[in-house]
């Protein structure tokens, strides 16, 4: 299942990515997540805050914040 089609990110890549480290931003920035159409932002915030990687990395990224669409 993919998180992002437009980079053709899958779930579990962006999993991966997520416990490698850094904050749901910087994962995002780094795969290309949310970088064209930007629509698959909520679902991949969604997806780090299940995995509890939100929790985790928070304190590493000051400015994570809830994503917004380009919309
Ligand atoms: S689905 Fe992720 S940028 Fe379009």
């Amino acid at each position: 299942m993919y998180v992002c089609v437009c980079k053709a990110i899958t779930m579990k890549s962006f999993e991966e990515a997520l416990q490698q480290g850094g904050s749901y931003k910087d994962v995002c920035h780094r795969l290309g997540v949310g970088s064209d159409c930007g629509i698959c932002l909520h679902d991949a915030y969604q997806e780090a805050q299940n995995s509890g990687e939100l929790v985790t990395n928070a304190a590493k990224d000051s400015t994570s914040k809830t994503p917004t669409s380009k919309f």
